[in-house]
């Protein structure tokens, strides 16, 4: 068969039965491996759906720039739809991205802009912003937003979907995929479940994002959101390709997990598949071992190939110095609160309690910063040298509400999160949460990050 451009063999990638890492769980499960689309991964479906329904819409011209904020598996795709039609691609990225996704989009002729990670979606140095300041400014330019582009979704309901529908026979019972912009869920469970409403559909969730909670509570938790370091998963905003109702259950995966997980893949069934690829099986076999039985079949999808994190994952330094491989050089969150005697006691205060009572319980338990609770959640903080200004300015403060003075809440970690992490969340002097296996809250400060780290 010969095909009229590289674009034309998009799709119809194949489904692969794993053999080795799903031992000892019931059920079938098989993965659809979308490295075999000719930009590496799943997103050239819906970045040839963007470009096709825009030229449609009007609203991508000939002779059009293509601007995007991308990870860099959608600018490939839209860099092969580029070349095709015809048009010029600028593409705005985060800096915690791969040296490799930056090197091969410019690769394919694209212009990228390297932005920073750990600003605020709104703040105007996000790659978000960078991207949508520069389709004002650049006359004929589209921006897709893959965020809130609806072909998005579409694109995996018109040809994921029903390719899993079709090379299952029909017999798929679950599917599970990483979720970032949601396109790639949303779409393939909606088609699914419309062919067989029983179908359960997991989304792979990381540590510092917000979908989970979202899902199970309704709540939107600023708290949930951290630096981490897995690609192309978990978001700090609900995109509008994200459809909740679609997805049954969230599992959330550690960066190290995932990163163990994907690299068995390819030692142990040939699959030399990226980041997201561990977190999505890692994910996927957990909710299995508890809720597949015989006969049941599962599908997980495998975003994108290996190539693009042979200087992470699978560089055994890194791995090291992240603390991923055995023969760790950084401890985690969790060692550091097991060194802790068994009846550690969070120090609290109540959201309603006097700020003088407060004040005598910092001083008794000498400790200089302290979580504000409600009915069991954590509402609130308060740290001394705030409160000692905030007091300066106005004595009457002493005789105050805790919730007339509380600041932020410390934000919640994961119990594997590694110092390196930890130290970054740490700011100047805001310590972090962490839940350990009994649902216990322990604070981890600054101090406690030092004295792990010269262990
Ligand atoms: C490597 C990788 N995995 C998973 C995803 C998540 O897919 P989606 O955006 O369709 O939810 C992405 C998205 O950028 C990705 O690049």
């Amino acid at each position: 068969m010969i095909y009229n451009s590289i674009i034309d063999t998009i799709g119809n990638t194949p489904l692969v039965r794993l053999n080795k890492v799903n031992q000892g769980i019931p059920g079938e499960i098989l993965v659809k491996v979308e490295y075999f689309n000719p930009g590496n991964s799943m997103k050239d479906r819906m970045a040839i759906k963007m470009v096709e329904d825009a030229e449609k819409a009007g609203l991508l011209k000939p002779g059009g720039t293509i601007i995007e904020g991308t990870s860099g598996n959608t600018g490939m795709g839209l860099a092969l739809a580029a070349i095709a039609k015809g048009y010029k691609c600028i593409f705005t990225m985060a800096d915690k991205q791969s040296k490799e996704k930056i090197d091969i989009l410019k690769a394919v002729g694209a212009e990228v802009i390297v932005c920073p990670t750990n600003v605020a979606p709104e703040d105007p140095r996000s790659y978000y912003s960078v991207a949508k300041k520069l389709n004002k400014d650049i006359p004929n330019s589209f921006y897709p937003n893959q965020y809130d582009n609806l072909s998005n979704w579409r694109a995996h309901y018109e040809s994921t979907g029903p390719e899993i529908w079709r090379d299952s026979e029909g017999k798929v019972t679950h599917y599970a995929a990483g979720v970032g912009t949601g396109g790639t869920i949303s779409g393939t469970s909606k088609f699914l479940k419309e062919q067989n409403p029983d179908i359960v559909s997991v989304g792979i969730d990381t540590y510092g994002s917000v979908f989970k909670k979202y899902k199970e509570t309704g709540i939107f938790d600023e708290n949930e959101i951290y630096p981490y370091l897995t690609e192309g998963i978990g978001e700090d905003i609900l995109p509008k390709n994200v459809d909740f109702s679609l997805i049954d259950h969230f599992i959330k995966v550690t960066d190290k997990d995932a990163a163990i997980m994907t690299r068995r893949l390819s030692r142990e069934e040939g699959l030399f598949v990226g980041w997201s690829a561990g977190s999505a099986v890692h994910g996927a076999l957990e909710y299995a071992r508890e809720h597949l039985k015989e006969g049941d079949r599962m599908v997980i999808l495998l975003p994108d190939h290996g190539s693009r994190y042979v200087g992470k994952v699978y560089n055994d330094e890194w791995m090291k110095n992240h603390g991923f491989l055995e023969d760790k050089t950084f401890a985690t969150a969790r060692d550091i609160i097991s060194a802790r005697s068994g009846d550690y006691q969070l120090v609290v205060v109540g959201k309603s309690d006097k700020v003088r009572d407060a004040i005598a319980l910092m001083n008794e338990s000498s400790v200089s910063q302290i979580p504000v609770m409600e009915n069991g959640q954590v509402v609130g903080s308060i740290t001394d040298n705030k409160l000692l200004s905030k007091i300066i300015t106005d004595p009457s403060l002493k005789d105050a509400s805790v919730t007339d003075v509380m600041e932020d809440s410390m934000k919640f970690v994961a119990l594997g999160s590694t110092l390196d992490v930890l130290s970054s969340m740490v700011d100047k002097e805001k310590a972090v949460l962490v839940r350990d296996e009994l649902d216990r809250i322990h604070i981890i400060t600054k101090h406690d990050i030092l004295t792990a780290v010269t262990k």
